[in-house]
Order: structure tokens, then C-alpha cells, then sequence
């Protein structure tokens, strides 16, 4: 039984992590992979949305606990503008079916007012592609126009994430060489191309849902192990130089992370205090034939709900996340 606690007027007050989420329209939230970003006096929440034509979606709220649907922002009809020499523009296979773009990323470029949106794109069939993706639109919720997907230095581009340090430099960091590696790269000043191959950190660790913040002049990592849609053991890292000396990765929560896997860190400001909140995925998977077919992926792919978690940190900045069993911001 799904438990939704909502008050008088259907609004939700608090979300029972792990259950289905409705929209304020009733449909379960279709956001997997994906981030929440603040503008103006809304939260905007862009996520995967792999039914019917679509790719990636985006939800507004102003409470973080009831969402609005606006928009599939990425589809298989979006219009597609080349910004590269070298990008492969498919956004439909030739055969008609659909390519998959994954754990989008989306940041308000204060440089050229666009939101520019970053993924992982392989071609449908299998994970071989192993590239990033670029899209942009001049609204939080309008129609992205997709810029093509491509490997950065030629380096294989999988679960990724992006990171605005406080001096307005934008990182993009992903699983490399198999998944094996986690490279960090600066992008370019209108976020449309990667300017700077940065470091490789882990290597051959084998991490990938990589998510990143910055709290107190440290850098924060978090991510998971790779056991494809099975959760498995989250771990995190810090480092005071974004492109040195990260430390060893730790355990952090139990050894599913929750039966979850990190889709990005959210900060907000509640009552007066700065708070740092885990997303994670709660994939409905299927053992086998994952890519059979888009229909075999329909199914059971958009089941998946959500986990949410306070970070904790230690007076020696060091992280923890416990199990809650609700998510209950208060952020108006
Ligand atoms: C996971 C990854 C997901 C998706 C899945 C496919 O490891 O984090 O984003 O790519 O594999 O098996």
C-alpha cells in the first residue's frame, strides 16, 4: 500500500521516501537521475522520463513537496542546433527507436542567461557510445534545443554530474575508461563544451552516479558502486583543491545506501539554517533483459521512486547519512 500524506487541500506535507510521488495532476513524478535547481521563486526538478517520446522532464514546485509537471523539455522531436565541430546530432535511431540520455544535469548560465543541461547519451542498443550530451533553452522549463552528444578528449562519458564552484567555474564530472575512472573537467565559459580536462580521481575504483557539492571550502563527493539499477554501497570523499589530493572513499549509509543510488546533493536554506539533502533513486529494476526493448524498460523503470536524506557532518567535516523515513523540508 502506498501511504501519501496529504493535508486537507490534496497538498503533500511531507514524502514517505521510497513510495510513489504524485504531481500536483495525480501521475507519479517521472524525474529519475536527475537534479533540482532554484530560480527565481520556484524549484525546478529535471529528471529521466522515458515514456511514450520523451527523454528528460521538468517539474516546478515552491515547497519542494508538491509538483508541478511542466514540461518534457527533451524529446525524440526537439530541435537539434550543432555548437561543435564534432557532434553526433542523433536524437532519434535510424530505425525509429529511441537513443538513451541519462542523469541530466541543468544550470542557470548567468554568463548567457540559458539553462544548459548536461547527460550521458548512448545509442539505445547498449552502453557502448559512452558519451556526454549538451542541451539549452533561454527558460527553466521550455523546449531544450539538443546540441549533440560526443566524448570529451575522446575519454568515455558515462553517469555523470555537474558542479558550479563559487568563483562561477562550472565542472562536469563522469565515469571514464569503463567506468573504472571518475575525470573531472572545467567547461567553457558559455557551458557548451568542456574547456579543461581537470583530473582523474579513483582510479580503477569502479564508481559511478557521482554527485558534488561544496560546504565550508571543502569539496564533497558522493557515489555509488556499479551494479547497474541494484543498489549497492554508497561512498563519499573530500578535498580542499577541486583538482587534487581527494581522499580515499568511505562507506557512507548502509550497504545498499538504502536500497538507493546518489542523484545529486540539494542545499536550501530552512528556518534560518543551511541544510544539505541526499537524493538518491530507488530503482524498480529487472534482473534481466534490461534492454530488451523500450517496452521492457516502460514496465518497470518508471516504478522507480525516491530517497531523501540529511547529510551530516562531524566537527572534522566528516559525512553520514541515517535512514529517515520521510522528507519534510521547510523551505517557505
Ligand atoms: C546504472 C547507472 C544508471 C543506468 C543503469 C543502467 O549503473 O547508474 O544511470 O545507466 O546503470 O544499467
Amino acid at each position: 500500500m502506498v501511504l501519501i500524506i496529504r493535508d486537507e487541500v490534496n497538498r503533500y506535507t511531507e514524502y514517505k521516501n521510497g513510495t510513489v510521488w504524485l504531481d500536483t495532476a495525480g501521475s507519479p513524478i517521472q524525474a529519475h537521475g536527475g537534479c533540482i535547481i532554484n530560480y527565481k521563486d520556484y524549484y525546478y526538478w529535471y529528471g529521466e522520463n522515458r515514456l511514450g517520446d520523451n527523454y528528460i522532464s521538468c517539474y516546478r514546485s515552491d515547497d519542494l513537496l508538491n509538483w508541478e509537471f511542466r514540461n518534457n523539455i527533451l524529446t525524440i522531436n526537439s530541435k537539434t542546433e550543432k555548437t561543435r565541430v564534432k557532434s553526433d546530432m542523433t536524437i532519434l535511431r535510424d530505425d525509429g527507436r529511441k537513443v538513451i540520455i541519462e542523469r541530466p544535469k541543468v544550470v542557470y548560465n548567468k554568463f548567457t542567461n540559458k539553462f544548459v543541461m548536461w547527460a550521458h547519451y548512448e545509442n539505445g542498443i547498449d552502453y557502448s557510445e559512452a558519451r556526454c550530451c549538451v542541451a539549452t533553452c533561454d527558460t527553466p522549463d521550455g523546449d531544450f534545443v539538443y546540441h549533440g552528444s560526443f566524448n570529451p578528449f575522446g575519454n568515455m562519458s558515462r553517469d555523470c554530474t555537474l558542479f558550479e564552484d563559487e568563483n562561477g567555474d562550472m565542472y562536469f564530472i563522469s565515469s571514464a575508461r569503463f567506468n573504472c575512472d571518475t575525470n573531472i573537467y572545467r567547461l567553457q565559459k558559455d557551458y557548451l563544451n568542456i574547456d579543461k580536462y581537470i583530473t582523474t580521481l579513483w582510479q580503477g575504483e569502479v564508481r559511478e552516479a557521482p554527485a558534488m557539492f561544496k560546504k565550508d571550502g571543502r569539496y564533497y563527493m558522493l557515489n555509488s558502486g556499479c551494479t547497474g539499477w541494484r543498489p549497492n554501497q554508497g561512498m563519499w570523499s573530500q578535498s580542499s583543491d577541486v583538482s587534487d589530493r581527494w581522499d580515499i572513499l568511505k562507506n557512507v549509509g548502509d550497504c545498499t545506501t538504502y536500497n538507493s543510488q546518489p542523484a545529486f546533493i540539494l542545499k536550501t536554506e530552512e528556518e534560518g539554517k543551511i541544510k544539505y539533502r541526499y537524493f538518491g533513486d530507488r530503482w524498480v529494476y529487472k534482473e534481466k533483459g534490461m534492454l530488451d526493448g523500450q517496452e521492457d524498460i516502460k514496465s518497470f523503470y518508471s516504478k522507480s521512486t525516491y530517497v531523501i536524506l540529511d547529510l551530516k557532518f562531524d566537527e572534522d567535516g566528516n559525512l553520514s547519512i541515517d535512514w529517515q523515513d520521510e522528507f519534510r523540508p521547510k523551505v517557505k
